[in-house]
């Protein structure tokens, strides 16, 4: 293939990709299923790893790339950011309406009604069609250039759709970026399974996500955008109206809110409120309330704003679910690394349709910023949160009576001294307090029922009372003595019978056959989640070659980041880790990989044949060999149609003619010395 026929080639590529992720992200209508959409993207990985001049930064390839950032270049916005006014009223609303019509004298009002979107605002800068910037709000005139991550949205083209000949040379626009609620539930479920804290609510999580400075770790998240705003513009027209406005944006593949309501009164506009407070808690995304804008954009100038917020628009917030009841007692749990969480033990109370009993308080620095004591009448809420939380105390109750709780100094399930651990993460930094005892029972359980659980070694009958059961029996003390267990043993414990006993033994055999990524998974590595383990699971080929990866090495899995690979090694260079290891291994259980990659060697280069022909700039015909090896791939000395790729160098003769006559890909120098790692 010619480099002009590759070009073509990629560009049609290209497109379909661009067409079907805008059908199936934005529009939500996929038109070709995942095992044809994935042969597309394939067959443009390829071409590109053949050619790669092909990749520019709007390649449906650049999603996730690049290397972790250092910090987050500041960026100037080309209009400010602003905020919005908001009320909880519906006679504020009114007064808001009142407010416009006396700026605008005359003017008959009309207006859109948006959905609030809860998440993080960003602004988006496509020069001539292309993404050029994405940043977050940051003080309104000043943000961080978060592009990398922003990049990793699905939803988000890095293209502009529709006729090129009407792009604006300059277009910002504004949105915000969320996490859809079942993602949220997941990314929390992910986190608390790989010992992490979870969020407190979708938008936390939206914001967290957004400030890794690791987009690998962002394209993990399933954040989604919204687009409900027109920055600074050049070089085309702005739509007359804000629902004209979006209908623009839309056309571009950017994706508009869920619903928007055309209001010509106060009277449609409390109506409008009204549908959406009854619609929102079908969408995806968590929706707090109702922004209504002026729809006249030339109006909008005339009214202008104040130094925070414009005048022409407002939000309109739904007063989150609440009840309020009795703190009985505050709980401790300890859990399966160790970090001690405190829980509200309330009185019965019924809300957002269930009777709630238990509430988050999340940490000690939550309880101590709300003066949270034992007796008080509390707020709890169902806020997007998937557990109730207290929000505050209720002050004028309190009686006097109330006690303030005193964090332990010490595990409720051992007594040892709980230490206050900095995190790992940015996102969890120095608020959680951990019992250091490997050997406290909680923490025993807690290992063996991740292990046990049913996304890891899936071990039947293995519940909490039965681990209880054995912990406390002292017949485990770690997940390899549950290969020790024989039936006596297990039938012996209270409410035990020997069938279930049997099914139980059945099920730990069994599960010495699962595969690598499920122990991985199980061994309760910081970090590690189900996702991570397979990217472990799918590069290496053994448990053993992850035990000997270097920081490099496990950097190269997909979605491994420094973080993780640090915890990696941190773990398996643990002694007591390496003991444990060697029992499973004695017990008979499965150190190998079915995911591995058949090509996922170091290099990328397993399984493929080059042939070298013609002088090469930069290196010996020698060094280009070991090059190949070290990589992974094979050399040979003649061109056939197995060969994968042949390298040519200045004067490259038959060879070279043979490659073009079988179709084999040929890589110049260049394209040569980009292909591996990128040191
Ligand atoms: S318009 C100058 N529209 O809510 C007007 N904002 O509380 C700027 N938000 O900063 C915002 N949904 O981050 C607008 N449909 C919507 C929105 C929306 C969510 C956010 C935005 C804004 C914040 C104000």
């Amino acid at each position: 293939m010619t480099f002009a026929e590759a070009q073509a080639c990629h560009a049609r590529l290209a497109e379909q990709i661009r067409v079907h992720d805008r059908a199936y992200y934005v529009l939500a209508r996929p038109v070709i299923g995942d095992a044809e959409y994935d042969r597309l993207y394939r067959e443009l990985a390829d071409l590109e790893l053949q050619f790669p001049a092909l990749v520019t930064p709007d390649s449906p390839t650049q999603r996730v790339g690049g290397q972790p950032l250092g910090e987050f270049r500041p960026v100037a916005h080309r209009q400010p950011m602003m905020s919005l006014d908001n009320t909880y009223s519906i006679g504020e609303l009114r007064e808001f309406v009142e407010r416009v019509q006396r700026l605008a004298p005359g003017e008959k009002l009309d207006w859109l009604v948006e959905p609030k979107v809860d998440g993080v605002a960003v602004s988006l800068t496509y020069k001539e069609g292309r993404l050029a910037l994405g940043a977050t709000r940051g003080d309104g005139t000043t943000g961080d250039d978060i592009t990398a991550n922003l990049k990793t949205i699905r939803s988000l083209p890095l293209r502009l759709a529709g006729d090129p000949r009407e792009w604006p040379a300059l277009l910002e626009v504004r949105g915000e970026v969320y996490l859809p609620r079942a993602g949220f539930e997941k990314l929390n479920a992910d986190r608390v399974a790989a010992g992490e804290e979870p969020f407190a609510n979708p938008r936390n999580a939206a914001a967290g996500s957004l400030k890794q400075l690791d987009p690998r770790i962002v394209a993990q998240r399933p954040l989604d955008i919204v687009l409900y705003g027109i920055g600074a513009l050049e070089g085309a027209a702005p739509p007359p109206t804000q629902a004209e406005a979006l209908e623009w944006l839309g056309r571009f593949g950017l994706k508009r809110p869920e619903m928007t309501w055309h209001c010509g009164s106060f009277e449609e506009l409390e109506a409008a409120i009204a549908e959406l407070d009854a619609a929102r808690r079908g969408f995806a995304c968590e929706t707090d309330g109702a922004v209504i804008k002026l729809n006249r954009l030339a109006l909008r100038d005339r009214i202008g704003a104040t130094a925070k917020a414009p005048r022409w628009a407002i939000a309109y917030k739904y007063a989150p679910e609440q009840a309020q009841t009795r703190l009985r007692n505050i709980l401790i749990q300890v859990g399966r690394t160790g970090a001690l969480t405190p829980v509200a033990d309330l009185e019965p109370v019924f809300l957002a349709g269930s009777t709630i009993s238990r509430a988050t308080l999340h940490n000690e620095d939550e309880l101590r910023r709300k003066d949270i004591r034992i007796g008080d009448m509390v707020v709890i809420e169902k806020a997007g949160e998937v557990i109730p939380a207290v929000v505050g105390v209720v002050r004028d109750r309190r009686t006097g009576r109330e006690n303030p709780f005193r964090f332990p100094a010490q595990c409720p399930e051992c007594g040892s001294s709980v230490a206050r651990e900095s995190g790992a993460t940015a996102e969890d930094a120095g608020v959680i307090w951990r019992c250091p005892n490997p050997d406290c029972p909680a923490q025993i359980r807690g290992r063996i029922e991740h292990w046990c659980s049913r996304g890891a070694m899936d071990i039947e009958g293995a519940g909490e009372v039965l681990v209880a059961q054995l912990v406390k029996a002292g017949l485990a003390h770690d997940v390899a003595d549950l290969y020790r267990l024989n039936l006596l043993e297990v039938a012996s414990l209270e409410r035990m019978g020997g069938k279930s006993a049997q099914n139980f033994l059945e099920g730990v055999e069994a599960s010495k056959k699962r595969d690598l990524w499920r122990l991985l998974f199980g061994l309760g590595i910081l970090h590690v989640g189900a996702g991570v383990a397979k990217a472990l699971g799918r590069r290496f080929g053994s448990l053993d070659e992850v035990r000997q990866a270097t920081l490099a090495e496990l950097t190269q899995a997909d979605e491994i980041g420094e973080v993780i690979a640090l915890s990696v090694m941190k773990w398996m260079g643990n002694p007591r880790h390496q003991q444990l290891i060697e029992r499973l291994r004695q017990a008979g259980l499965n150190f190998q990989s079915a995911l591995r990659a058949p090509n996922a060697a170091p290099g990328g280069l397993a399984g493929k044949t080059f042939v070298l022909t013609g002088a090469l700039a930069s290196m010996t015909r020698e060094q280009a060999a070991a090059r190949i090896e070290s990589l992974g791939g094979k050399v040979s000395s003649s061109v056939s149609r197995k060969t994968d790729y042949v390298v040519a160098g200045a004067e490259a003769g038959s060879k070279l003619e043979k490659a073009r006559a079988l179709g084999v890909a040929v890589l110049d120098e260049k394209a040569f010395l980009a292909l591996g790692p990128s040191e």
